[in-house]
């Protein structure tokens, strides 16, 4: 094998390793688990969930949406009683936030936010699942 070509693994390597290490990959591994050896972890998760409450209070999802009261959509409560906190229900109510749509709570749609990114959405999300106040089981 050339050197060439050595060059470019090794590139590609790291940027494998980079892309693995982000956040949201090692909060998953750790949520809802206080037996974690790694204390620092579950300050990001708590980090994490914060970040996702300014955004929500920073976007239009109070027009719409109160932490305990329902509005014109479900109030952030009773989502997070609906869902289990879960990869899996994170990744699908980001979707939802960023795609809209209406047929799980009623016929009155949510607005899309398509200008969030994954990531972003995600936070909300995981800011969401928290309400329920059962993030430590
Ligand atoms: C125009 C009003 C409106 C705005 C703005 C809005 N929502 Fe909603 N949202 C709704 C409605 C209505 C539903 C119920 C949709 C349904 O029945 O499927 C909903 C549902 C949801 C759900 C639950 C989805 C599900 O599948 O159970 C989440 C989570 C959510 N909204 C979060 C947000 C967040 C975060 C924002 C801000 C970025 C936001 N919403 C902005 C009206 C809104």
């Amino acid at each position: 094998m050339n050197n060439e070509i050595k060059k470019q693994m090794m590139a590609a390597a790291v940027v494998l390793m980079v892309a693995c290490t982000t956040p949201k990959e090692t909060v998953k591994e750790d949520y809802g688990n206080p037996e974690s050896a790694d204390a620092a972890m579950e300050v990001t998760a708590a980090d994490i969930i914060a970040q996702g409450e300014s955004l929500v209070k920073a976007s239009d999802c109070k027009t719409c949406h109160h932490v305990a009261n329902k509005i014109i959509g479900p109030s952030h409560t009773d989502v997070a009683k609906k869902y289990e906190f879960t990869t899996t229900n994170v990744a699908y109510l980001a979707g939802r936030i960023i795609n809209g749509g209406a047929g799980v709570w009623g016929e009155i749609p949510m607005t899309a936010h398509t200008d969030l990114s994954q990531a972003d959405a995600e936070k909300m999300a995981r800011y969401v699942l928290s309400l329920d106040g059962e993030i430590e089981h």
